[in-house]
C-alpha cells in the first residue's frame, strides 16, 4: 500500500456519513463535536489503505462486500479501557451473595451456572469473574460452570483470548492471585503475566455485536455489561436493558457501569439492589428461546 505523506482531510460529508455508519454497525455514538476524535482514530486504517481523504474512505466501507473494513472500522473507533477487578464492589458482591447459592445449586443438583461478561474488552473483566470464582470453588472446571466473553471488537477478543497481560498492567491483583492465577514470563525483555488453564477453560471468548442478534441461549445467572452503554444512545440503551431482562435467569443479576443506571422501563423488570446491581425479580419467567452455535459451545463446554 502507498503511503501519503500528509494527514488525509475529514470533511463535514464524510463525517456524518461514517458517524451514522458507526451508528448503524454498533449504537456507538460520536457526537458532533468529536471529529478530531475519528480523525486520530482512523488515520491509520487510511494510511494503511493508501487514501488521503475520509470521503473515500466512507466509500469504501460502503463498498466493502466482504464487511472486513467495517470491522476494522468499528474496531478503531471502540474505546478498550478495562482493568482487573475494575469497580471492585461489584466483584465482592459477587464473591459474598451472589455466588454461594449459584454454586451449592451447581454442586447439589448438577444445575447449569451462566455468566455473560458483555463487552469483556481484552478480558480483565472475565478473569476476575473466572478467578472470583475459582477462590470459592477452585475444582469449578467438575461443574457445570461457563462464563461467555464477548465484544464487538475481535482485536480485543483476540487479546482476551491470548490471556497474557504486561506485568505492570495488572493492577487490581494481589500478589497471591496472581502466583495462583498466571504464570510470570519475559517477552521482549519484559515482564508478562501469563493466564493459566484452571481460569482459562472457563471462559468461552467469542465476537458479538450487542446491537445486532444474539445467537446464545440464555438463561445467564449474572451479567455484567459494564462502561459498554456510556457509548450508545438512549434508544440502543432501552432496547439492550430490554433485551437482558429477557435472558437473565428469573432472580438473575445484571452489573452495569458507575455511571450507567437502568430506565424506569427496565426497572420494571430488575430491582436495584447495591450499586448499579440489579436483580431480576424471582417470579419472573426466563425467555431462552435462544439457539445457535454459541449456544452450542456453551453447553458444550467451549
Ligand atoms: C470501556 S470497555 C469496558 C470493558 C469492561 N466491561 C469494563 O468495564 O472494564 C467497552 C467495550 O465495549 C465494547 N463495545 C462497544 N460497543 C459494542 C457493541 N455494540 N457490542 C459489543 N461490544 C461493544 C468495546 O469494544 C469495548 O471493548
Amino acid at each position: 500500500m502507498t503511503q501519503p505523506d500528509c494527514d488525509p482531510t475529514l470533511s463535514s460529508v464524510a463525517f456524518e456519513g461514517l458517524r451514522d455508519m458507526l451508528y448503524r454497525e454498533s449504537g456507538i455514538v460520536i457526537s458532533s463535536s468529536k471529529s478530531s476524535l475519528m480523525v486520530s482514530r482512523l488515520n491509520r486504517r487510511l494510511r494503511h489503505l493508501g487514501l488521503t481523504d475520509f470521503d473515500r474512505y466512507l466509500l469504501a466501507l460502503e463498498q466493502d462486500e466482504t464487511g472486513q473494513e467495517r470491522r476494522e472500522f468499528v474496531a478503531a473507533m471502540t474505546t478498550n479501557v478495562t482493568s482487573f477487578f475494575r469497580e471492585g464492589h461489584h466483584f465482592k458482591q459477587l464473591a459474598r451473595d451472589i455466588l454461594p447459592p449459584l454454586i451449592a445449586r451447581a454442586k447439589s443438583q448438577d444445575a447449569r451456572l451462566r455468566i455473560w461478561s458483555a463487552g469483556c474488552s481484552t478480558g480483565e473483566e472475565a478473569y476476575s469473574i473466572a478467578i472470583t470464582l475459582l477462590d470459592l470453588l477452585p475444582d469449578a472446571a467438575r461443574y457445570d460452570i461457563k462464563i461467555l466473553a464477548t465484544d464487538i471488537d475481535t482485536y480485543a477478543i483476540d487479546k482476551a483470548r491470548a490471556g497474557r497481560y504486561r506485568a505492570g498492567l495488572t493492577k487490581g491483583l494481589s500478589a497471591d492471585q496472581i502466583s495462583r492465577y498466571f504464570q510470570e514470563e519475559h517477552h521482549q525483555g519484559e515482564p508478562w503475566l501469563n493466564i493459566r488453564a484452571e481460569p482459562r477453560h472457563l471462559i468461552a471468548f467469542e465476537p458479538l455485536n450487542l446491537h445486532g442478534p444474539w445467537p446464545m441461549r440464555g438463561p445467564f445467572d449474572v451479567i455484567f455489561c459494564r462502561n459498554v452503554v456510556i457509548y450508545f444512545d438512549e434508544a440502543t440503551r432501552t432496547e439492550l436493558w430490554q433485551r437482558f431482562a429477557k435472558i437473565v435467569a428469573p432472580g438473575g443479576w445484571l452489573f452495569t457501569g458507575h455511571s450507567e443506571r437502568l430506565d424506569t422501563q427496565a426497572l420494571a423488570h430488575f430491582n436495584l439492589n447495591g450499586t448499579t446491581s440489579y436483580r431480576r425479580s424471582a417470579e419472573a419467567q426466563g425467555d431462552t428461546t435462544y439457539s445457535a452455535p454459541m449456544a452450542l459451545k456453551m453447553q458444550q463446554g467451549a
